[in-house]
């Protein structure tokens, strides 16, 4: 059985692990340098504070994890936030994804979060789909905009009002 929780600083290794692979092999991810435990745990500790950080968990295994993050700094921008979902490649299409979107879209309503937005690198057809699936209608599509494994990369915006 799958739950849903929020994540703890100690979280931080197994999400690095499942993060890591975004970053190395694929332009999932435009980072271009995995972050560590360390830094993974900034990264937890921070969206706990001004949005949300959820893990999925099966077997007391975090097996995928959301969260939301500012969108930009400037002021106004306060009630939009960045969403992002990782699911380990073992346990993909199980219905993780979209229950931890599920579990973490009303959280941020309840912190006063009206716009949620995620850039996908594309192609990436499971996420398009994952955020279809959830509601969110595609904005536009940046071209061109990352540099990664050798090539130009495109990020579509979806955006969902909650
Ligand atoms: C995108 C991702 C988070 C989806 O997670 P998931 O747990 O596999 O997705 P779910 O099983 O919850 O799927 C929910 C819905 O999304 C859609 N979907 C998910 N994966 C899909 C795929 N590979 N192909 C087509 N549709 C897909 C389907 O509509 C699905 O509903 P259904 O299974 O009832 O048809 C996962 O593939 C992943 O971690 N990908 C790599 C990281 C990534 O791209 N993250 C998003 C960054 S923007």
């Amino acid at each position: 059985m799958v739950e849903f929780r929020s994540a703890t600083v100690a979280d931080a290794t197994r999400c690095a692990e499942i993060y890591e692979p975004f970053v190395n092999n694929s332009w999932v991810s435009f980072e271009l340098n995995a972050p560590d435990t360390a830094e993974m745990g900034v990264r937890i500790a921070k969206a706990l504070h001004s949005h949300d950080w959820l893990v999925a968990e099966a077997d007391e295994e975090v097996i995928g994890y959301a969260y939301g993050s500012e969108h930009r700094t400037r002021g106004a921008y306060q009630t939009s936030c960045d969403v992002a979902v990782y699911v380990d490649s073992d346990h993909k299409r199980q219905g993780v994804g979209r229950s931890l979107y599920e579990a973490l879209l009303p959280r941020l309503k309840d912190r006063k979060m009206h716009a949620a937005l995620a850039g996908i690198a594309l192609p990436n057809k499971a996420s398009i789909a994952l955020h279809q699936a959830m509601r969110f209608e595609l904005v536009g599509t940046y071209k061109e905009v990352g540099w990664k494994m050798g090539g130009w990369r495109d990020v579509a915006w979806f955006q969902r009002l909650l």
